[in-house]
């Protein structure tokens, strides 16, 4: 089975409901980076971050996959599949993805504020100010803020250079580390783009851009695969 490698964004959500950051409307039009999404904000305002992070896990809670989420666990019969997904929500393991490696955190976990190695699953969408790790720290969102390290990115790196198909979705290619990850991988891989934006990524060499929402555009390639297997007999 050949080696596919879906690096998302938060535009993969956005028909499951979830607001993307970047687009009229999302999230950074709303709230500023440096009051929610920052470890002085959080040291200057608790409160508030975590409200930000209640708010989006309650939503969360209220939504789930779409068509394109159900399209790529599918690809798990036919690839061996990995899902790199800068997205904090949990859509693509609920859809079935068993391999994901989240870059920027997890909405339904938190973590102890001075051990970040002692990370919960959340039952439920609040975390409290006042709620402790065992040590008896305060927890706080499992969410990589702007200016924090980006642990994953090391195993994001490997995954991708290994991959012959990438199939990056619905993101805006603005936030480093991540936006980077393409540049790891191998040159004979193929890559596809699935997002109705705009990009000028012509150093991106073998890229094939679908500009579609992301159910319209994974379905599309989905056939595509499926004609070069039989062409190739791979
Ligand atoms: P952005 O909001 O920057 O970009 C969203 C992308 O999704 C854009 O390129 C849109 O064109 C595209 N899009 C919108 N609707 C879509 C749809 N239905 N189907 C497919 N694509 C669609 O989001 P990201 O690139 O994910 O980090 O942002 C990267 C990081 O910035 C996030 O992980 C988050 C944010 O700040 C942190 O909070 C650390």
């Amino acid at each position: 089975m050949k080696n596919l490698v879906v690096f998302s964004g938060a535009g993969m959500s956005a028909e499951s409901g979830i607001s993307t950051f970047r687009d009229k409307g999302g999230l950074w039009e709303k709230h500023r980076i440096e009051d929610v999404a920052t470890p002085e904000a959080w040291n200057k305002n608790r409160a508030l971050v975590n409200e930000f992070y209640n708010q989006r896990r309650k939503q969360l809670l209220e939504a789930s996959p779409n068509a394109g989420h159900l399209q790529i666990s599918a690809w798990q019969n036919n690839f061996e599949l990995h899902v790199i997904t800068q997205n904090v929500d949990d859509l693509h393991e609920r859809a079935g993805s068993q391999r994901v490696l989240h870059l920027h955190g997890e909405l339904r976990k938190v973590r102890s504020t001075l051990n970040p190695d002692l990370i919960y699953s959340l039952n439920g969408w609040e975390l409290k100010i006042g709620d402790k790790c065992e040590k008896g720290s305060q927890l706080r969102p499992h969410i990589v803020w702007f200016g924090e390290m980006v642990p994953a990115m090391e195993d994001a790196k490997k995954i991708i250079s290994q991959a012959e198909i990438i199939v990056v979705v619905g993101t805006s290619l603005s936030v480093y580390p991540a936006a980077g990850l393409i540049d790891f991988r191998s040159g004979s891989s193929k890559v596809y783009l699935i997002d109705p934006g705009d990009f000028d990524l012509h150093y991106v060499r073998g890229l094939t851009h679908i500009k579609k929402k992301a159910s319209e555009g994974l379905k599309e390639l989905d056939e595509l695969l499926i004609k070069d297997a039989a062409e190739t007999g791979a």
